[in-house]
């Protein structure tokens, strides 16, 4: 059997995390092993880079590169060695975020983004997610939704301008590979949204 690497990307607030969920036992009833990660994070070393990325404050190209260190420490660590052993990656976020938070958000150069998205993912082989599913949701839902939530982390806490630049950010990536992507809209009912998102697995073959 071969890996399957299936990365899931939005804005905050955007509730992907329910569904990332239903996708490992959907992956797991058809006796595959599911190794559910998240980015920026995943391995010991990459998690204590999300806590300062999340957490302190730095320049737009300070936290692209500390994104990029964490994410190649997870690609060595974790998600090669469990798509050559034929297992389903799951991912709560990848590059697009990066291109969408830093690039988009943060207004950083999405040339030099893509250069390190190649010296990153490259090696043998170019690694990108198999599929990427977009949940997409106008930022001022967003917004609503995470007044009411937990304690805000340093993006979480962004005004809407930063997340209107952030979905454009996403709607760039997604307009560059349709094909790598299937953009849910996120601005439904939760049983609406796992209906969207089953249909995109099996859309692309992942799942019968
Ligand atoms: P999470 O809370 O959904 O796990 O995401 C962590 C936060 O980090 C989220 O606000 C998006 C941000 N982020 C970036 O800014 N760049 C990245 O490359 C990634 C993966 C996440």
């Amino acid at each position: 059997m071969s890996g399957i690497f299936v990365s899931f990307e939005g804005i905050d607030g955007a509730g992907k995390s329910t569904h990332i969920a239903g996708l490992a036992t959907a992956f797991q009833a058809q006796g595959r092993v599911v190794t559910l990660t998240r980015e920026p994070g995943g391995t010991p070393l990459a998690e204590q880079l999300r806590t300062l990325v999340l957490n302190d404050a730095m320049d737009a190209m300070t936290e692209a590169l500390l994104v990029f260190a964490a994410r190649r420490d997870h690609l060595v660590q974790v998600i090669r060695p469990a798509l050559q052993r034929g297992e389903v990656v799951l991912c709560d976020r990848f590059t697009d975020a990066t291109f969408a938070y830093q690039g988009g958000g943060r207004g950083f150069d999405w040339n030099l983004l893509s250069t390190l998205e190649q010296w990153v993912q490259g090696g043998e082989t170019f690694l990108q997610p198999d599929l990427t599913i977009w949940f997409d949701l106008p930022p001022s839902v967003a917004a609503a939704r995470l007044a009411s939530a937990r304690v805000p982390d340093k993006f979480e806490a962004q005004p809407l301008a930063f997340f209107e630049k952030v979905a454009a950010g996403y709607g760039r990536r997604f307009a560059a590979d349709t094909s790598r992507f299937a953009r849910v809209n996120a601005d439904q009912t939760t049983g609406q949204v796992w209906l969207d998102v089953q249909s995109a697995v099996r859309l692309k073959g992942l799942l019968p």
